[in-house]
């Protein structure tokens, strides 16, 4: 595997982030740093979607022009991601200059080859999706059924795209690649709303929308923003239908698009069209991520309780978004809809974080200082005595087939089940240490073997570190540096011998490495 493109979707900058857009971040940035771990050039993209009639509307609803707006809560969104270690290539802005000009060349070329036509049209627009809604898909009351409201009836002159000219291409690549759409149980959903697929409006009139992208050759048009979201994905790297970049050539097609379930239609049936349209090849994978609710209860506006992601580190006075983003990152089964709440999240991570993986380091460090002034010697090595301690031999199939199984689940973005398996390889290496009691060995002078079972578990601290990285980067360095370990080293050149021979530490060096969220924090947050 040589490169790796995945992309977040752009959200929209009408309110600040909250917990909901976090949490596809920080799937993408763990899935990101999890194959930085396996090949050399990753490229993860990011950004927010300016564009549209929401936008508009709420700038004027708060006495601004659209761009003041969009330069201010763009910002926020750069800010939160900032505080979680989301780490980055490029933040795409559709209000960018490069961004507004190659779209006006895509829509252009779609003109010119006949894909996009003017057509009179009335239809019912959703002003929280930003598309038009099929009347058969409206609630029992009207009401569109993701954001309850009522759709606006839109009458105008608009361009439409014939999406119907690709339906069968459609079908055909979703049936031939099962992993295109994952997780696959979505693929049914995708092939269902392909049935009944028309071709689609891309365009609004300007006297009903005026923060858009005009169209090239006519006052009266804008280009509506799903023609303008999704070309974010190639523009970002320099595609221009006349001349593309050298990134385009590198990067494109995307390995993967992270984006949530509500906008799956759109990834799964225009993107595709578009680009087959452009005659350029289609992402290989679209991996649709569940919703977040706050205590199982839906976010939004008027229930106030939408959780901002920064507030959470806030509130437990975290120095590291690591936890967070444990918590979060493994929040749901692959695809499913997870949830949020204080009270489990502290459960959570002082289980894992605090009292299984970090205690686990923080001991046998202890020990290795205690019994042996913290020197690693050769015998302790399990090459020097294969099978001394009883029990060890099984612990390192069992590390290194973790490796493996988390590789596997990363093919398939299954980030919960992934971290289930580091957990379970931490909760074997405890069961390893009560097993084989290094301290009773040492009391019984038993030295080689105490020695043993120590730097046994050090090698696999080594691999957990490695696995837990793209999870809690901070962490994973902090534990690192205690094994002098090099975190850099790929997954595939991982292997049961990591510890060197020698001085490791010194007692003042030995630091946990998660302090445990304690019941003071969760007082002071449950009385906000
Ligand atoms: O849809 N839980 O923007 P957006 C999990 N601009 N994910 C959530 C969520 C929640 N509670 N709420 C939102 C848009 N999301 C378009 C995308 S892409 C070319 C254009 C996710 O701000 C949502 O599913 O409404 C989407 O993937 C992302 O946040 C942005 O949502
Ligand atoms: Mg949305």
């Amino acid at each position: 595997m040589e490169r790796f493109y995945l992309t977040t979707a752009i959200d929209y900058v009408n309110g600040a982030p909250h917990i909901g857009h976090a949490y596809e971040k920080i799937l993408t940035d763990v899935i990101a740093r999890h194959y930085s771990q396996r090949c050399d050039d990753v490229y993860f993209l990011t950004g927010t979607d300016e564009h549209g009639i929401k936008i508009q509307k709420t700038a004027a609803a708060q006495g601004k022009s659209p761009k003041e707006l969009c330069d201010e809560n763009s910002q926020k969104f750069k800010d939160a991601w900032k505080a979680l270690d989301i780490d980055y290539t490029k933040f795409i802005r559709t209000t960018d200059d490069y961004h507004e000009n190659a779209v006006q060349h895509i829509f252009d070329k779609l003109l010119k080859q006949g894909d996009i036509y003017k057509h009179s049209y009335e239809g019912l627009y959703c002003q929280g999706c930003e598309c038009f809604l099929n009347p058969k898909d409206l609630t029992e009351d009207g009401l569109c059924p993701d954001h309850l409201k009522k759709p606006e009836v839109v009458k105008e002159e608009n361009y439409f795209f014939r999406l119907s000219k690709y339906k069968d291409a459609i079908i055909k690549h979703i049936k031939e690649h099962p992993d295109f759409i994952l997780p696959e149980f979505r693929a049914n959903e995708v092939l269902n709303q392909l049935e009944d697929i028309q071709d689609i409006s891309v365009s609004r009139a300007k006297s009903n929308v005026q923060w858009g992208i005009d169209v090239l050759g006519d006052d009266e048009q804008s280009i509506y923003v799903w023609i303008d979201a999704l070309s974010n994905y190639i523009t970002a790297l320099g595609y221009d239908p006349e001349n593309s970049s050298d990134d385009f050539k590198k990067y494109w097609p995307c390995d993967v698009h992270v984006i949530g379930k509500d906008i799956l239609k759109f990834h799964s049936i225009y993107w595709p069209a578009f680009l087959m349209a452009l005659d350029l090849p289609l992402p290989k994978h679209i991996f649709a991520h569940g919703w977040i609710t706050i205590d199982e209860t839906k976010m939004s506006k008027s229930l106030g309780n939408v959780v901002s992601p920064t507030s959470v580190l806030e509130n437990f006075n975290m120095e590291y978004p690591d936890a967070f983003r444990y918590y979060m990152a493994t929040s749901a089964p692959c695809g499913r809809d997870g949830n949020y709440s204080d009270d489990d999240f502290k459960e959570k991570v002082n289980a894992h974080l605090a009292n299984s993986m970090g205690n686990l380091l923080n001991r046998t460090l202890s020990m290795l200082v205690k019994y042996f002034d913290g020197e690693v010697k050769a015998e302790f090595k399990l090459s020097c005595h294969p099978e001394l301690v009883s029990g060890s031999n099984s612990l390192m199939k069992k590390a290194m087939g973790t490796v493996q199984i988390v590789k596997n689940h990363f093919d398939n973005f299954e980030l919960a089940e992934a971290g289930l398996e580091i957990i379970s390889l931490v909760d074997a290496t405890n069961k390893y240490v009560q097993d084989n009691a290094p301290w009773t060995l040492a009391k019984e002078e038993k030295m080689i073997e105490c020695g043993q079972v120590l730097t046994n578990v050090l090698d696999i601290m080594c691999v957990i570190a490695a696995l837990i990285y793209p999870y809690c980067p901070n962490i994973a360095r902090d534990m690192a540096r205690q094994l002098s370990f090099d975190l850099n080293t790929k997954l595939d050149d991982l292997t049961t011998d990591n510890i060197k021979i020698g001085k490791l530490i010194s007692k003042e060096d030995i630091k946990p490495v998660f302090l445990r969220l304690d019941s003071e924090f969760a007082d002071k947050t449950s009385k906000k």
